[in-house]
């Protein structure tokens, strides 16, 4: 399928620029500098730029000397004016946030802009002196140049990320870009079967997949894609019970896939896991010890079985959040990605690595999901051993579970679930006095956390009406022995995160 090549030069933002490909109808395929691409022809590049590489990484020869289009995005206008001979400076002022763009030169990437437009920065270095053939388009408000363009290869270079949402007019950047070369051939109706033959043309060792389910939304588009790229025959689907599920989520599990994945095998390693979390309090030790838990048992599934890949549901969020590919900021590892041992003896399978939630949800829809399945909060594969700050032990779980519950069905009742991005208890080990029945407790305390959010890169808190929230803090302490304070979380995404480790 022919599209745009988006190079993955450390930028946090380079899946954004994939979707918004896509959502202008152009197929996009992301990879990193030293890979080719595995299901896209590119009509088109698009250099995605980040601190990360600055400076460490030149143009690849095959980049240099093609004749496709190119736009380079932040360090990616850099490395194409650095490689025409131009000068790159670092500097010492960070140029971060929002900055007032003047168009310099008319130019087809501009079209429908006016002469200025606010756009959003993320960089230090900054081109001082300009490349042979290269000619200025676009400058800050210091006069910095932030936009070049080389006629005669047909390459553009932008400063600012055109991508992200607080860019004036970004969107119609790339559409510019986009419609001089390309044609249309991408629609939400057309992902499955993009989808599906992406996961066809990176099967190239015999042997069948060991599918990873949780009950979520992610790994159940994954497997149904890869149920119809290799037929059931190939596919072995595994839900590892590890202990750290919230109430009834096994049953929910077993009611809600059991249509779809007749041959869903349950494996129970409660046991398992919380012996190795015995003791633990550092949440990247607990990730990590998760992530080598779940491989242990899928590689105990294994043997004999003839698995030579591990199917996840793995999703751009995670990807990005684990670090990226060594060149983004780690913000935690989340279990199937950063997690992950060294090795792990199988290939990966993750159709929906580029992907967001969003878009998986509409991928499911298409599929056929349902709405229980499509509209359920995400989870996440540790469980509540992220929600339980501290030691995890089976009596903390209880008292977690219990909380959650309450939480859980009381924002059910109330019509608020579906307006809910994602909601869920946190036990906290810090201890308060109460007082009961004339008598001085003392206990722990239960954080309600909801939250919307489109894609879980940034979120907002929920505004639960505070008579709602004092009911189910009554219910809370009254009903679970242990539990003598219950908070609400006021705080968006960034500057916390969605979980609270
Ligand atoms: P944070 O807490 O980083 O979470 O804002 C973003 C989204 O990812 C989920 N999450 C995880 N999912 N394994 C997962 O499968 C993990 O290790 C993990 N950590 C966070 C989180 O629930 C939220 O939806």
């Amino acid at each position: 399928m022919f599209g745009v090549v988006i190079i993955d030069y450390g930028s946090q933002y380079t899946a954004l620029i994939a979707r918004r490909v896509r959502e202008l109808g152009y197929c996009s395929e992301v990879i990193l500098p030293t890979k080719s691409p595995t299901y896209v022809e590119p009509w088109a590049y698009i250099l995605s730029g980040g601190p990360g590489f600055a400076g460490k990484v030149k143009l690849s020869k095959k980049l240099a000397e093609s004749s496709k289009p190119i736009l380079g995005i932040c360090y990616g206008m850099q490395l194409l004016i650095a490689n025409d001979g131009g000068k790159i400076t670092s500097g010492d002022q960070r140029s971060f946030g929002a900055e007032q763009v003047t168009i310099d030169r008319k130019d087809v990437i501009f079209d429908g802009l006016p002469k200025n437009f606010s756009v959003w920065m993320s960089h230090a270095d900054h081109v001082e002196v300009m490349a042979n053939n290269w000619q200025v388009i676009a400058r800050d408000s210091r006069g910095g140049i932030v936009g070049v363009i080389d006629q005669k290869t047909n390459r553009w270079g932008l400063q600012f990320h055109p991508e992200v949402s607080q860019t004036e007019h970004g969107t119609r950047i790339l559409q510019n870009f986009c419609q001089m070369f390309g044609k249309k051939n991408w629609q939400p109706g057309n992902q499955v079967d993009f989808l599906v033959n992406s996961i066809k043309q990176q099967m190239t060792e015999d042997g069948l997949v060991l599918q990873a389910v949780s009950g979520g939304v992610d790994s159940t588009v994954a497997t149904l894609l890869t149920i119809k790229a290799l037929g059931k025959k190939r596919v072995r689907c595994v839900f590892i019970d590890n202990g750290l599920l919230r109430d009834g989520e096994l049953k929910a599990v077993r009611t809600q896939l059991s249509q779809q994945l007749p041959n869903l095998v349950i494996l129970n390693c409660q046991d398992y896991f919380l012996q190795r979390l015995s003791g633990i309090i550092d949440p990247e030790e607990k990730r990590k010890i998760i992530g080598k838990a779940f491989i242990e048992q899928f590689q105990q599934f294994a043997k004999g079985n003839n698995i030579s890949y591990l199917g996840q549901g793995t999703l751009y969020a995670d990807v990005i959040e684990s670090g990226g590919y060594g060149v983004t900021a780690k913000i935690k590892s989340h279990h199937n990605v950063g997690g992950l041992p060294d090795k792990i003896g199988f290939s990966l399978l993750e159709p929906l690595r580029f992907l967001f939630k969003d878009e998986v949800r509409v991928v499911g829809k298409i599929l056929g999901l349902s709405e229980t399945v499509l509209q359920r909060h995400p989870f996440p594969g540790p469980g509540l051993a992220v929600r339980i700050c501290g030691e995890v032990t089976a009596e903390r779980l209880s008292v977690l579970r219990k909380a959650d519950k309450i939480y859980r069905l009381a924002l059910d009742e109330h019509g608020f679930y579906q307006q809910i991005w994602q909601s869920f208890c946190v036990l906290l080990p810090t201890i308060s006095t109460g007082v009961m029945g004339d008598r001085r407790v003392r206990g722990a305390t239960i954080v309600l956390r909801a939250v919307t959010s489109k894609d879980a890169m940034t979120a907002k808190v929920f505004p639960l009406p505070i008579d709602f929230l004092m009911s189910i803090a009554d219910r809370i302490v009254s009903q679970i022995e242990g539990i003598t304070r219950v908070v609400y979380d006021l705080t968006s995404k960034p500057p916390a995160t969605i979980e609270w480790e």
